[in-house]
This record gives structure tokens, C-alpha cells and sequence, in this order.
């Protein structure tokens, strides 16, 4: 998601919700967000204490580049944290924040949005800290929040877009199996420039039957 939904200037709510709990275990993501854990990355809930981290990993000119301008200040963060939070519980959009294994700091947000009422269609994006990228977070992060999309929010199918010009965007969405849609002309304004973008999609069905193909070939390595 270029655009991200979060609007600094339409946000009157003054106080920043503190929220410390590590691990919001829940049957409904409305209520906290189930901690998804890979091998090398866990994503958890957003809290107050991520603001300045977050503030230093995408706030950079090679991260920012293509995408909506983030928060300019980390009280910034902490009001965009604050947000995410009740956005989660109207049950319209979600926000993670990435970690490492074994480290508690935000390196990264991966956020999804509603764009169909009943969360049928929804839109992705992402960002993460330039010192981690071509790590492998990128893809397994991708990976668990692709599952919880399908199988927890249950959207049907999750669209992302990407400006032409941002090469590792457009790259990191083809190698988790976006499909390229079309192009949207003229249809994000960046530092004054308007930007074609790439349209993508993942839909339920394709993701089931990758992940079963990926199965299968596992299971043929063991055996
Ligand atoms: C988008 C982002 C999260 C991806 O994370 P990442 O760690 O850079 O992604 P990866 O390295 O796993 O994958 C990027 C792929 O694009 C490829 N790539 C890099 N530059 C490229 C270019 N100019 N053109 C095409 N592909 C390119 C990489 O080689 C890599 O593929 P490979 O692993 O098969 O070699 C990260 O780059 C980021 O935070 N960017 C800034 C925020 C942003 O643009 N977000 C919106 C994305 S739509």
C-alpha cells in the first residue's frame, strides 16, 4: 500500500493509547492481534514503545522514497501507533510490527486495510528498515501475514500497489506470488511528481494451491 490509510491531519484524538501487553493471545483479532511466529522474524501487535524505533528504520530518503510520507516526528509515531489500534478494533484494518526472534525492537510494519465492506478485498503494504532488507524478513514476514490474512481475517482477495520506479517493491511482491494486474497511471503523488503504479493481487485460491504445491514438494524431499 503506497498510500498508507493513516492521516495525521484528520486524527483529533489527542491521547496515545498504552498498550503494554507482549502477547495478546485471541480467537478474534479484533480484541489484539495474535503474535505470528516464523523462524527468523515474530510479527506482534504495535505499541507505544515502537514509536521510536519505528521513527529511525522508516523515516530514511531510500525508505520513504516510494511510499506516503511516514509520521515526521516520533510523537508522530506514537499517534499513528495510537490509530492502528483503534482501527484493529473497529475491525477494518490491521498493523504488525515486525521483530527478530529473541529481539523485542520494531524493525519494521507490514498493515492491511479493507477496501470491500466484510473485508472480502483488502490492501497490503509494507516497510522495513533499510539495514534488513535482501535478509529473508521480508519473505517470511510476507508469509505469515499472507496466512493470517486468508485464514484469520478471511479476505478473499489482497491487493497491493507499488510505483513503477521502486524496483525492490515490485520485486519483492513477484517472488511471494503477486500477480501483476495492471497499471494505474498517474495514480500516486510523491514529492510533487504524479506516479504510475503497478496494481497487484494475491487471491485466496492461487495462495491455497501454492502453499499445497510447496507441501508437496517438501514432502517428496523427505520421503
Ligand atoms: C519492500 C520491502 C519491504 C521488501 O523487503 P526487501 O528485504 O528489500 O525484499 P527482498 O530483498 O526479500 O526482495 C526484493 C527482491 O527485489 C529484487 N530487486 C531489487 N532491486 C530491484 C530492482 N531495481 N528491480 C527489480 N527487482 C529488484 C531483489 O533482488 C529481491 O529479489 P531476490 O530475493 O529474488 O533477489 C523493502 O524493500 C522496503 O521496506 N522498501 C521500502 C518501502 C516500500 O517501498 N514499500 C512498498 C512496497 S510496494
Amino acid at each position: 500500500m503506497e498510500k498508507m490509510p493513516f492521516r495525521p491531519e484528520l486524527d483529533t484524538h489527542m491521547e496515545t493509547l498504552h498498550t503494554d501487553v507482549t502477547t495478546v493471545i485471541s480467537t478474534d483479532w479484533r480484541t489484539g492481534l495474535p503474535v505470528l511466529s516464523g523462524k527468523q522474524v515474530a510479527l506482534r501487535e504495535l505499541r507505544q514503545s515502537d514509536a521510536a524505533p519505528l521513527f529511525a528504520m522508516l523515516t530514511s530518503e531510500e525508505v520513504a522514497r516510494f511510499i506516503s510520507p511516514p509520521p515526521s516526528t516520533v510523537e508522530g509515531f506514537e499517534r499513528f501507533i495510537a490509530w492502528t489500534l483503534r482501527q484493529r478494533t473497529a475491525g477494518t484494518y490491521v498493523c504488525y510490527a515486525v521483530t527478530l526472534q529473541g529481539f523485542d525492537t520494531a524493525i519494521g510494519i507490514f498493515q492491511v486495510r479493507e477496501t470491500e465492506p466484510g473485508l472480502v478485498t483488502a490492501e497490503w503494504g509494507f516497510a522495513i528498515g533499510s539495514p534488513f532488507w535482501g535478509t529473508g524478513v521480508f519473505q517470511e514476514s510476507a508469509e505469515l501475514m499472507l496466512e493470517f490474512t486468508f485464514e484469520t481475517m478471511g479476505v478473499h482477495r489482497l491487493e497491493a500497489r507499488a510505483a513503477v520506479l521502486n524496483g525492490r517493491g515490485n520485486g519483492a511482491l513477484l517472488k511471494i506470488g503477486a500477480v501483476q494486474e495492471g497499471i494505474l497511471r498517474k495514480s500516486f503523488l510523491r514529492n510533487g511528481r504524479y506516479l504510475d503504479q503497478v496494481l497487484y493481487a494475491i487471491v485466496e485460491d492461487d495462495w491455497r494451491a501454492s502453499r499445497e504445491a510447496a507441501a508437496e514438494t517438501t514432502h517428496a524431499k523427505v520421503h
